[in-house]
C-alpha cells in the first residue's frame, strides 16, 4: 500500500488545470445504459473511482476503452441488469445503474452499497422514488432489485435534496409514461451537467440547476458525444491550498460559477481571489481571518470542503465555527488533524476551531476521500514531515495529486508504505 510524504512549509506558487470532475462523470458515464450504441467522453478524469464504474459497466455487458482523457462505452451488448456487490463495496455511487437499468431493461439488481466512513448514506429516497413511478422494489440477500413493466411519470417529492437520489430518478424517469417532477431536487452543477446529456440524446428535462425538475418522457434516445464539466471540488481544494502556504496559484480550467461559496469564504478569510476568462487566481497572506462554515446542498457551500477548510481555520486568527448538516460523521479527519497540532474541538455537528500559530508534521491515517485531502494541505503547511497511510482514498477522487502539488513547489512524494522514510 503506498503512502504520501510531505515535507511542509513551503509556499506554492504556479499554475495547475484542474481535471473532469468525478461527480460528474459517473452519472454520465452510467447513463450510457439507457440506450444500445457508442457514446465518447473527453475530459474524464483518471481516477479509482472511474475505473470502478468502467469495471461494472464491462460487468453488465458494455464494451469501454479509455485512450488519455477519451472513454469509449460501446452499450450495444448490454444484457445483464446486476451490479454485483464486489464492485458496490468498492464504490457507492455504483447505485447510479439502477435508474438507467430500470428504464431500459425493466428490471436492475443493485447489491445495497451500506453504510461508510462519512455515515450511514441510505438510498431510501432513491427506492421511494423508483416506487412512485410504479416499480416494484424487494430487499434480498443484501440486493435491491427494482423491476416494472411500465413505468409512470409521477410527481416525487424529496424529503431532503439528495444529488445521485436526483440523478438516478431523471434517468428512470425518461422513458416513463406522462410527466414526473422533482421536488426539492438538488442543483448541483453535477445534477445539470447530467440533464443535459439526456436532453443532447434526446430526452426532456427542464428546471435542471433548479429545486423542480420536468421529465418528460421520450420514445427513443440515441448516444452522443459529452465533455465533462470540470471538478470544483479538485480547484476547491488548490484554491485553499494557495491560501494556506501564502501561495500564489493560477486554477486553470475550473468553473468559477460552481465556486461561488468557496471563493467568498476564501475572500473573508483575508485570501486574494481573482477571477479571469479561464482562470482562477488565489494568493494567500498572513493572519488569516477565522470565518465560521456551513455545509448545505449547492449553491450552500459544499460538504465536500469542508475538510479543507478546516485545516485553513486551524492556523486562523480567531475561532472558527465549523457546522457539518450533509453527513452525520464527517469529521473523521479532526482526530488525525489534532495529532498535528490543531486545536478543534466537536460538539454535535459543530467543530469549534481555534487557530494555532502552526501545525507539525506527524504520521496520519486516512479515512476518507475528502479527509485526506485535508491531511495532504495540514501536511503542506505544517512543519516537518508528514506521512500520509491508506492513500486510496486518494487516488479514488485527485488526479495525480503528488504530480501537480509538486510542480506547484511543494516536496511531496509516494512511497510504499513497506519502504523507510
Ligand atoms: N440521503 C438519505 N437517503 C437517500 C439519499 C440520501 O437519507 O436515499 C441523505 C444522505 O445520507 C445525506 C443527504 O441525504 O445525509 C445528502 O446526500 P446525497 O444523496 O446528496 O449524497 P450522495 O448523492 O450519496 C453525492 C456525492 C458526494 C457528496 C454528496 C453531497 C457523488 C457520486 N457523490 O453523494 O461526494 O458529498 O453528494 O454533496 O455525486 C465525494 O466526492 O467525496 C463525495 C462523498
Amino acid at each position: 500500500m503506498d503512502a504520501i510524504l510531505i515535507k511542509g512549509g513551503r509556499a506554492l506558487n504556479g499554475e495547475v488545470r484542474i481535471s473532469g470532475a468525478k461527480n460528474a462523470a459517473l452519472p454520465m458515464l452510467t447513463a450510457t445504459l439507457l440506450v444500445a450504441g457508442k457514446f465518447r467522453f473527453s475530459n474524464v478524469p483518471d481516477l479509482k473511482d472511474i475505473e470502478s464504474i468502467l469495471q461494472l459497466l464491462a460487468t453488465i455487458g458494455a464494451e469501454v476503452d479509455r485512450k488519455g482523457e477519451e472513454v469509449t462505452v460501446d452499450t450495444r451488448g448490454v444484457d445483464n441488469f446486476e451490479a454485483p456487490y464486489e464492485l458496490v463495496r468498492r464504490m457507492r455511487a455504483s447505485v447510479l445503474v439502477l435508474g438507467p437499468l430500470l428504464a431500459r431493461l425493466k428490471r436492475a439488481r443493485v447489491s445495497l452499497p451500506g453504510g461508510c466512513a462519512i455515515g450511514a448514506r441510505p438510498i431510501n429516497m432513491h427506492l421511494d422514488g423508483f416506487e412512485r413511478l410504479g416499480a416494484k422494489i424487494t430487499l434480498e440477500h443484501g440486493y435491491v432489485e427494482a423491476a416494472a413493466e411500465t413505468l409512470t411519470g409521477e410527481e416525487i417529492f424529496f424529503d431532503v435534496p439528495t444529488v445521485t437520489g436526483t440523478e438516478n430518478l431523471m434517468m428512470a424517469a425518461v422513458f416513463a409514461k406522462g410527466t414526473t417532477v422533482l421536488r426539492n431536487a438538488a442543483r448541483e452543477p453535477e445534477v445539470t451537467a447530467l440533464a443535459d446529456m439526456l436532453n443532447r440524446m434526446g430526452a426532456q428535462i427542464s428546471g435542471a440547476g433548479t429545486p423542480n425538475i420536468t421529465v418528460s418522457g421520450v420514445d427513443t434516445l440515441v448516444p452522443v458525444s459529452a465533455e465533462i464539466i470540470p471538478d470544483r471540488i479538485e480547484a476547491g481544494t488548490y484554491m485553499v491550498a494557495a491560501a494556506l502556504t501564502q501561495g500564489n496559484i493560477r486554477i486553470t480550467g475550473a468553473e468559477p460559477d460552481h465556486l461561488k461559496p468557496v471563493i467568498s469564504k476564501l475572500r473573508e478569510a483575508g485570501a486574494g481571489v481573482e477571477l479571469a476568462p479561464d482562470a482562477i487566481t488565489v494568493t494567500g497572506s498572513r493572519p488569516v481571518s477565522s470565518v465560521d462554515i456551513k455545509t448545505l446542498p449547492f449553491p450552500g457551500f459544499p460538504t465536500d470542503m469542508q475538510a479543507q477548510f478546516m485545516v485553513l481555520m486551524s492556523i486562523a486568527n480567531g475561532l472558527s465555527v465549523i457546522t457539518e448538516t450533509i453527513f452525520e460523521n464527517r469529521f473523521i479527519h479532526v482526530l488525525e488533524l489534532q495529532r498535528m497540532g490543531a486545536d478543534i474541538q466537536i460538539s454535535g455537528n459543530h467543530a469549534m476551531v481555534k487557530g494555532a500559530e502552526r501545525l507539525s508534521g506527524a504520521p496520519v491515517m486516512a479515512s476518507d476521500l475528502r479527509a485526506s485531502a485535508s491531511l495532504v494541505l495540514a501536511g503542506l503547511v505544517a512543519e516537518g514531515t508528514t506521512r500520509i497511510s491508506r492513500v486510496y482514498h486518494l487516488d479514488r477522487g485527485y488526479e495525480s495529486i503528488e504530480q501537480k502539488f509538486g510542480q506547484l513547489g511543494a516536496n511531496i512524494k509516494r512511497i510504499s508504505e513497506t519502504a523507510s522514510s
